[in-house]
C-alpha cells in the first residue's frame, strides 16, 4: 500500500460506508485486536487540531467486542474492500470475535504496522486517532420515530470521532 495525503481521496463517503460498508478495527499484535463491519459514520472536517482537521466519525453499540478495543486502544483504523469481499464482511457483521477467531474463517490478513491493525486485502485503509467520544442520548432525538427503529433494546451507541492521521491505498 502507499500513503497518499487525505486531500487527494477520490470517493463517496455516503456510498463508500453505507453500500460497501467497511471494517473498524482496534488493538494490535502485542495485546490483541478485533474487528467488525460497519454501514454507519461519516468522514469529513471539525476542529483543525493539531492542523489536522480531517476526521472521521463511527458508531459502536455498547453490545460489541470490538468495541473494548476502540476504547482500549489511542487508534482504530477503517478498511475498505475492492469487490468481492461482501460476503466476508457480512460475516464479520454477524458474528462476534468474542466466539471465534472470525478474520482467520473469512481469510482476511491482518497487517500489525503503525501500532494499529489492517488489513492487506484493502484498498483504502484510514489509520485515525481518537479525539472524542460521546454517547447518543435518547433525548437528542428531534424526530423520536428513530429510537423506535433504530433502538427497541435502547441500546445507544458511542459515537467517536478521530482525527484522520494517515491515508493508504492499495498500489
Ligand atoms: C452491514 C453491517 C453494518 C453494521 N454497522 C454497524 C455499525 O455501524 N455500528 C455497530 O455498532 N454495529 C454495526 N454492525 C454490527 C456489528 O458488525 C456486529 O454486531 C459484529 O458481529 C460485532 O462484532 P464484535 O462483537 O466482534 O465486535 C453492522 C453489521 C453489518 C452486517
Amino acid at each position: 500500500m502507499k500513503e497518499i495525503n487525505v486531500k487527494e481521496l477520490q470517493m463517496n463517503p455516503m456510498t463508500l460506508i453505507g453500500n460497501e460498508w467497511m471494517l473498524i478495527t482496534a488493538g494490535n499484535e502485542e495485546n490483541g485486536y478485533n474487528t467488525m463491519t460497519a454501514s454507519w459514520g461519516h468522514l469529513g472536517s471539525i476542529w483543525g487540531h493539531g492542523g489536522k482537521s480531517a476526521t472521521s466519525t463511527i458508531f459502536v453499540r455498547p453490545q460489541r467486542y470490538t468495541k473494548e478495543f476502540v476504547d482500549r486502544e489511542e487508534l482504530y483504523t477503517l478498511c475498505f474492500f475492492p469487490e468481492g469481499y461482501r460476503e466476508q464482511l457480512a460475516y464479520l457483521g454477524f458474528h462476534s470475535g468474542r466466539d471465534e477467531d472470525k478474520v482467520a474463517k473469512v481469510g482476511l490478513t491482518p497487517v500489525f504496522s503503525d501500532g494499529t491493525t489492517y488489513f492487506k486485502e484493502a484498498n483504502l485503509v484510514l489509520i485515525c486517532k481518537k479525539l472524542y467520544r460521546a454517547p447518543i442520548l435518547e433525548e437528542g432525538f428531534i424526530d423520536k420515530s428513530i429510537v423506535d427503529d433504530c433502538y427497541p433494546d435502547k441500546d445507544f451507541h458511542d459515537m467517536y470521532i478521530g482525527s484522520i492521521e494517515k491515508v493508504l491505498i492499495a498500489e
